[in-house]
Formats: C-alpha cells, sequence, structure tokens
C-alpha cells in the first residue's frame, strides 16, 4: 500500500513580525499544496527535486526529523509540492506536516491531528532553531486563522494572487529578519513599540471585515500593514514593485507575505488574471491561487 497526504501553504493577511510580540495576526491556508507518498519498505529512501537520500539531516532535514520523530518502521517517501520553498509561504510546514500525516497512515500509528501539528511545530523548532507555531498549525487545518488565539474565521472567497520576486529564498531568513527588528525596536522602542502594536490592530479589525467579507476595507488595511512592514525595514525595492503593480491593476490591496527580505507578496483581488498580467509584466512570478478549509488530507 502507498499512502498520499497533501498539505497546503499559507500567507498572511495581517500581523507577521508584529505575532513575534504577542499581536493577533490573521493567517490563511491557500491551495497551494505538497504531496507526500509514504509506502512502507526495507530502507529509508526520501526523493524529491532535489534527489534521492536515505535518512539525511542536511539534504532532507524536515522529512528526516519527521520519520525520526514517528519511529516508524521503515518507508520510501516522495514528495511533490506547489509550495515555492523558502520564500514566506510556508513549504517547510506543508512538508513536515504531510510527511507526518501519511507516516501515521501509511504505519498506523493513530496520531491525531493535534498531534501532527504539535509535531510539526516541534521539528521545525528542531530544524530552524525557532519557530512559531502558526504555520504547522495552518497546514494541518487549513481556514483562515487568527493566531494566537486559533480561532476559525470565515473562508474568504476572493481571489488571491501570489508575486513572488525569486529571490532570497532561505530557511535562514526568517530568523535573520526577526532579529533585525528585534535590534530596530531596542533601539528605537518609542518608534517601533507603537508600530508593532498598530499591525496588532489590523488582526482585530481583520477579523470583523473578513467576518462582513468587506474586501475593499480589508484591502486597505493590506496596504497600511506593507507601508509598516516597510518600516520595519524587512521590504525590498523588488516586492514593493510587486506590490504597486497588483495595486495598480486593481487588487483591493496588496502587501508582502511572511519574513519579507525578498521571497512572496500577496495581492486580494477579483480580477486575478489582470493582476497576474500586472506582477510578470514587472519582473515577477504569479501564482494565481485561493482561499481553502482544507488542511492536511488524504488524496
Ligand atoms: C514568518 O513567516 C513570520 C514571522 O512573523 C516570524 C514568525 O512568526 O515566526 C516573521
Amino acid at each position: 500500500m502507498t499512502t498520499t497526504c497533501s498539505a497546503p501553504g499559507k500567507i498572511y493577511l495581517f500581523g507577521e513580525h508584529a505575532v513575534v510580540y504577542g499581536e493577533p495576526a490573521i493567517a490563511c491556508a491557500v491551495e497551494l499544496r505538497t504531496s507526500v507518498s509514504a509506502k512502507s519498505a526495507d530502507a529509508i529512501t526520501i526523493s524529491s527535486d532535489i534527489g534521492t537520500t536515505g535518512l539525511d539531516f542536511e539534504v532532507h532535514p524536515y522529512v528526516s526529523f519527521a520519520i525520526k520523530k514517528m519511529d516508524s518502521p521503515n518507508v520510501s517517501i516522495e514528495i511533490n509540492s506547489d509550495i515555492p520553498v523558502g520564500s514566506g509561504l510556508g513549504s517547510s510546514a506543508a512538508v513536515t506536516v504531510a510527511t507526518l500525516a501519511a507516516i501515521n497512515i501509511e504505519c498506523r500509528l493513530g496520531y491525531e491531528k493535534e498531534d501532527i501539528a504539535r509535531m510539526g511545530h516541534e521539528i521545525e523548532k528542531e530544524v530552524q532553531g525557532a519557530a512559531s507555531p502558526t504555520d504547522t498549525f495552518v497546514s494541518t487545518f487549513g481556514g483562515v486563522v487568527e493566531i494566537p488565539s486559533r480561532k476559525r474565521l470565515n473562508l474568504l472567497d476572493c481571489g488571491i494572487v501570489i508575486g513572488n520576486t525569486n529571490k532570497g529564498a532561505s530557511p535562514k531568513k526568517t530568523a535573520k529578519l526577526v532579529k533585525q527588528v528585534a535590534q530596530l525596536k531596542e533601539e528605537y522602542p518609542e518608534t517601533i513599540n507603537p508600530i508593532i502594536k498598530t499591525i496588532g490592530s489590523f488582526a482585530r479589525q481583520g477579523e470583523v471585515l473578513v467576518s462582513e467579507k468587506d474586501y475593499n476595507s480589508l484591502g486597505k488595511l493590506m496596504n497600511v500593514n506593507h507601508g509598516l512592514l516597510d518600516a520595519l525595514g524587512v521590504c525590498t525595492m523588488e516586492l514593493s514593485v510587486l506590490v504597486y503593480a497588483a495595486r495598480n491593476a486593481g487588487a483591493y490591496g496588496a502587501k508582502l507575505t511572511g519574513a519579507g527580505g525578498d521571497g512572496c507578496m500577496v495581492a486580494l483581488t477579483d480580477s486575478p488574471r489582470d493582476v497576474a498580467a500586472a506582477i510578470e509584466k514587472s519582473g515577477g512570478q504569479a501564482i494565481i491561487t485561493r482561499f481553502t478549509s482544507e488542511g492536511v488530507k488524504q488524496v
């Protein structure tokens, strides 16, 4: 038997970086998925775009830690992903969660989804040194979620376009940018603390706007959120070029998503093709997607 599970990536509607200081954020699963197949085998093998290895904590760290954590019999693992790696879309959480879920079913280990989310977070911490539980939680359960309360909000039905600068992809980038913001905050607390608090206020207002599906207002606040992330020093010119291209093409709003330092931006729009064309014309790679309520699932 072979078991295949897929898990989604995510975007932040509001609140990255401020969430590190206890402010609320809104994170949303998107219909870009990583599929992992697990099959009982004589020896452990892990196959992906990068190549085929055994248990290898350098080449396939997330999957290797997941196999180790589940203490399962030998399995062969095959990974296929739509999610750009290391670009702020939760690719590492998706591969970790999908691997845990596939092994869980294939080896009949009996873990619940809560266990998968918890173990996924532990693995991200082991590999990265630090990680918030946001990505693994959203990838496991799907939906539009307020963090840290884990409150599930209404699913949004408007289009999303992701713009990838195809630059700055690195799993170590998040830690570096979080540290950079911490240093700025320490140096200029009177200036930076109110910015962080204001970013937190977007998630509080966003909760109501999401329930009303008020895309105009959500878009306006996304634009302000982007400006404040820029003020925190985590934006780049390449990202802002894509953000402005999306807004000029009629998006309700657009902002960087994730840690920043290049990587990806996200636009909310009812005309995804126009916005995608504008992003591509400005040198980015556009991905049209949608919100999804489905977290990890067997396929
Ligand atoms: C990175 O995707 C989001 C940050 O807020 C860091 C975190 O929450 O762990 C920058």
